[in-house]
């Protein structure tokens, strides 16, 4: 299992999650006036020797054994070969799929023992973001976002603040009466962009959010997602944009056949394709 590498402040003995116990990852620590250190804040996000083993594959997890935290604010980015595990850790993370093994926390709920009831409401705290935009095709770009906060019984008068709000965060306030096939395809990502942060969940997972975009339009997508990051929004990204992770600096977590390899604070992407 391999150490975070990096330059963040760690200390011994003071994680307070399973899988800071297990000591692979350890909280980061600021020094307080009286010379001790304490934990910033427990991970928002912990993965404690988590395996996938998916029935049509009995014999090959898809993850295996993996165990990080990740904390809150942070911008994470999941690198590895095709077929590494990214999806199904992604997956993992909205509930989508449930681990075979081990236990996943986030924001002190637990993923493989929560009910499917408990699903509807972790879905409003996790934003996700897709390749394929998934937007609904006869409604507007307004409608779009605007939906999402329908589904989950939000009154009229928050979705006349918020969507539009929203919308000018993305940058299309002044396309909200279009439909997606009169929207770009960097446009359409940010639609589903805005829809995925109009509840303004505390997580945000992305699951090869550029991979349909051209270079430059990808950038705008990720300066995006940074600014969303800035929010105190915890962000994870799946990914094959070797430009994007080598200029952007941030954490890098890379699976190889589904097993956790690397984890370095400001790291590059890091391994040929
Ligand atoms: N529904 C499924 N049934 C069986 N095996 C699956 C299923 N989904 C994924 N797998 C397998 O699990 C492993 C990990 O797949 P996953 O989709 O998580 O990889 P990935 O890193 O996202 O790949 P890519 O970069 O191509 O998107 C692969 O061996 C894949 O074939
Ligand atoms: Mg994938």
């Amino acid at each position: 299992m391999p150490e975070r590498q990096g330059t963040a402040a760690t200390a011994k003995g003071l994680g307070r999650t399973a899988a800071s116990q297990t000591l692979t990852s350890l909280p980061r620590v600021e020094a307080s006036v009286d010379g001790f250190s304490r934990p910033l804040e427990r991970p928002a996000i912990s993965f404690v020797h988590v395996s996938k083993v998916y029935p049509a594959q009995p014999n090959k997890p898809a993850l295996n054994d993996v165990t990080l935290d990740i904390h809150e604010g942070e911008f994470v980015f999941l690198v590895g070969q095709s077929g590494s595990g990214k999806s199904t850790f992604i997956r993992l993370l909205n509930r989508e799929l449930v681990a075979t093994s081990g236990q996943i926390f986030i924001g002190g709920t637990n993923l493989v023992t929560m009910r499917n009831w408990g699903i509807p409401k972790l879905r409003r705290n996790v934003g996700c973001v897709f390749q394929d935009f998934k937007l609904l095709p006869n409604k507007t770009t307004f409608e779009n976002v605007s939906f999402a906060l329908e589904v989950i019984g939000k009154h009229s008068a928050v979705i006349k603040t918020q969507v539009p709000e929203v919308l000018r965060l993305v940058g299309l306030y002044e396309k909200m009466d279009k439909m997606p096939d009169q929207l770009s395809g960097g446009e359409q990502q940010r639609v589903s962009i805005a829809r995925a942060i109009v509840n303004r969940p505390p997580y945000l997972i992305c699951d090869e959010p550029t991979g349909n975009l051209d270079p430059q339009t990808s950038l705008g997508i990720m300066r995006l997602l940074e600014r969303i990051n800035r929010t105190r929004t915890t962000v994870i990204v799946a990914t094959h944009d070797r430009e994007m992770v080598d200029n952007m600096r941030r954490r890098v977590i890379e699976l190889e056949n589904g097993r956790l390899v690397r984890d370095q604070d400001r790291g590059v992407y890091g391994f040929d394709v």
